[in-house]
């Protein structure tokens, strides 16, 4: 299906005419994921409880996000968000004094998890970036062999920063005997991935943004070698070999990653996810990522030669799905550009442009109207 077919998929812009450059933050609604929720309220109405449906639904999640993946089933746990994964499989280590190695580059809630961990015995060095942007060398330089984790974003939420090459992270972890986790909250569905060639050992991702699943459900991909070596201290049971022998005396993990699930999924949740990816799929990802390429150089291009004070990447190899900004105001700006049916995302000192398959140059072209209209260029 073309893509403009595709955009005729969601009511934002087939009914309202919304420019919506916001999927950094929260992607917008399609008919598929309407309609699986309108059919979960009836169904709620009508029967009540319908588990067996739900359930199937739940597994052809699992397999919907292993093909997006590149993963296989057993490799895919469904969580609730990137924290709940993240945290389920930092609480599985033996740290020992061992470090966790991040930069700042990561959410918020990626060092939260980490640190939380000191009291099982962690130590936690966070590497600093410089203008938003980190060096592969930099953090070769603090991965040592006394370190268990190297944990990174692909695409950082503030700048839009991106890692090119994922696989020359898990590289320097695995020198060192260490895991790789990667963080793909802000690249899911728009930037491609195959875990396996990129060789990360735990990834963790929301179908919030990008994935246009609306909030309640996190992916979480764990190698299939080392999901044995691992025991979560938040686990239930979901997340046991078997989830209804009902034996409260035993404690007996499951044998794939769906040791990481803990107890009833967010079930509205699983189902408009399952329909989201089933959309991303058929789009393709790479077919996404080259436009959402190109827009993004674009908006860059168009915002340098306008003097504005660009914060996300000027090389096109760490460029990603976000064209960021400073402005002194961004919720003010938000504001006034969400009065003329343009949506960004405000995120600290920044104004966040993202986009995905269905923005377009003219969308962006009527964004520096307006930001002209508003005094915001020079
Ligand atoms: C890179 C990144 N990681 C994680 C999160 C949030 O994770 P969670 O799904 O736990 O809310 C965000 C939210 O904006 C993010 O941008």
């Amino acid at each position: 299906m073309e893509l403009e077919d595709m955009r005729k998929l969601f009511p934002m812009f087939s009914k309202r005419q919304v420019v919506y450059f916001a999927s950094c933050s929260y992607g917008p609604l399609s008919e598929p994921v309407k309609r699986a929720l309108l059919k979960y309220m009836n169904d709620w109405e009508s029967k009540g409880m319908n588990w067996d449906f739900w359930m199937e639904k739940y597994e052809e999640l699992r397999s919907e996000a292993a093909k997006l993946l590149g993963a296989s089933r057993d490799e895919i746990a469904i969580v609730s968000n990137v924290t709940s994964g993240l945290a389920a499989f930092a609480t599985s280590l033996e740290y020992n004094g061992k470090k966790v190695v991040l930069s700042d580059l990561n959410f918020p809630t990626v060092g939260h998890v980490w640190l939380s961990q000191q009291r099982l015995g962690a130590k936690v060095s966070i590497v600093y970036s410089e203008s938003w942007k980190i060096s592969i060398d930099a953090l070769e330089k603090v991965v040592d062999d006394n370190t268990i984790v190297l944990s990174e974003p692909r695409v950082c939420y503030q700048s839009g920063f991106t890692y090119s090459n994922i696989r020359a992270l898990s590289k320097i972890a695995h020198e060192h005997g260490a895991y790789f986790v990667l963080d793909d909250a802000q690249a899911t569905g728009v930037l491609d991935i195959d875990v396996k060639k990129a060789d990360v050992d735990v990834l963790v991702t929301t179908t919030l943004k990008y994935l246009m699943g609306g909030a309640g459900v996190g992916i979480m991909y764990v190698r299939k070698d080392i999901v044995d070596d691992l025991s979560p201290l938040t686990t239930g049971w979901f997340g046991q070999e078997e989830p209804f022998a009902f034996d409260i005396h035993k404690l007996d993990y499951a044998r794939s990653a769906r040791r990481f699930e803990t107890g009833s999924p967010a079930v509205p949740s699983i189902l408009t996810s399952l329909e989201s990816i089933k959309l991303i799929r058929n789009i393709g990802v790479k077919r996404i990522e080259s436009r959402v390429k190109d827009l993004v150089k674009y908006a860059t291009d168009l915002g340098l030669s306008h003097g504005m004070k660009v914060l996300s990447p000027k090389d096109e190899e760490n460029m990603g799905p976000i064209f960021a900004f400073e402005h002194e105001d961004p919720h003010g700006l938000y504001e006034m550009l969400l009065d003329r049916g343009i949506v960004v995302s405000p995120r600290g000192p920044a104004v966040r442009v993202s986009f995905h398959f269905f923005n377009t140059k003219e969308e962006i072209e009527l964004l520096f109207d307006n930001l002209r209209d508003l005094n915001v260029l020079r």
